[in-house]
């Protein structure tokens, strides 16, 4: 379906793969963007995917939705970027880094020169750390560049405690925050359900809460990815989902709080690295990031993940990566 040149909703999608097509599905069904447009190196499978989704508008929204080239970005609000390979089984989100660094290298200048005003929203892993590269590599400004971060490990998170403790898990207030990957933190300090500290509520509904039991939350929380990989190769709906909820944050301007990854200037000592914290979402993209109150084992450990990405950056000559871009 068309629209009028320049006035449409548009999102765009680099990397139709998994986690892309699933995300453009999603964005779809929920009838937020009235363009989406499809681009991958792979151009069979950007038109395959494209000509799936159109047979899907007569169920869900008139959409326009094509596979289109990099100037197509020039109109899209929000250009989300899921290309590259994902982790084989075993693998670390860390051990990807130089392939999809190579990647970004090709695709983020493209972006931000046909859309100098637009959000890029990375999902491509390691997310932080190429968080951290699509900024330099792109020169938009920190507003503008956010990844999906730990908005899934904290989805992934609220699930977990919300099947211990019997509740929604959209009643549950937790987060994950720091490396979208093995040295995440959980910040139990805050943990809540409608208000009530764990403890306290667990108490109240005779529940058990021993530290082992909430141990293994976590460690279910962070391994989940290497869970899921090892049974079906890939996990996708709900990082998808993720990316839904904060493009919906930015298309509407609702300055929701999501743990999402972006560039940390101060906090507990930490700066020049980019992670997840909970931020304020909103129009203009990252708002602002909350200042928690953490006790000194989480601020330890966002310390331990601030240096584990630090670290990855160091390994990757961002020189040379923009000099080849
Ligand atoms: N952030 C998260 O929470 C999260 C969750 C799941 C997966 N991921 C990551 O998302 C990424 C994609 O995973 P997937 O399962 O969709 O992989 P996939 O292999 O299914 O899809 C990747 C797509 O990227 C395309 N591509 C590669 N190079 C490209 C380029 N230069 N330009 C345009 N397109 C290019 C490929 O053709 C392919 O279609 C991986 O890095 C994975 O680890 C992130």
């Amino acid at each position: 379906m068309q629209s009028a040149p320049g006035t449409a909703t548009r999102v765009a999608i680099v990397g139709a793969g998994n986690v892309g097509a699933t995300f453009a599905y999603a964005l779809l069904l929920s009838g937020l963007a009235a363009e989406i447009v499809l681009i991958d190196s792979n151009r069979a499978k950007a038109e395959g995917e494209a000509m799936d989704l159109n047979h899907t508008e007569p169920f869900a929204h008139p959409t326009r939705i094509w596979a289109g080239d990099f100037p197509d970005c020039a109109q899209a609000a929000v250009t989300v970027v899921a290309a590259g390979a994902n982790q084989k089984p075993g693998e670390t989100r860390l051990d990807l880094v130089k392939k999809n660094a190579a990647i970004f290298a090709d695709v983020v200048p493209e972006i931000a020169t046909h859309n100098p005003t637009g959000i890029i929203l990375v999902a491509t892993n390691p997310v932080d750390v190429l968080t951290y590269v699509s900024l330099k590599l792109s020169g938009l400004s920190a507003r503008q560049v956010i990844g999906s971060g730990t908005i899934l490990d904290t989805a992934r998170f609220r699930y977990e405690l919300s099947e211990h403790f019997h509740v929604d898990p959209r009643s549950v207030h937790a987060y994950i925050i720091g490396e979208h990957g093995d040295s995440e933190v959980p910040v139990w300090s805050i943990a809540n359900i409608a208000g009530m500290e764990l403890r306290e509520f667990a108490g109240a509904h005779s529940i058990s809460c021993e530290r082992a039991e909430l141990e293994e939350i976590f460690r279910r929380t962070r391994d989940a990815a290497y869970a899921i990989i090892q049974r079906k190769g890939a996990t996708y709906y709900a990082v998808a989902a993720g990316l839904m909820r904060i493009v919906e944050a930015v298309l509407r301007d609702q300055a929701t709080v999501l743990s999402v990854s972006s560039l940390v200037s101060d906090y507990y000592g930490i700066a020049d690295v980019c992670l997840s914290l909970p931020t304020v979402v909103g129009g203009s993209g990252i708002e602002r990031q909350l200042r928690l109150k953490l006790d000194a084992t989480e601020q330890e450990g966002l310390k331990k993940s601030a240096g584990v990405l630090r670290h990855t950056i160091d390994s990757l000559d961002l020189a040379n990566l923009r000099a080849a871009s």
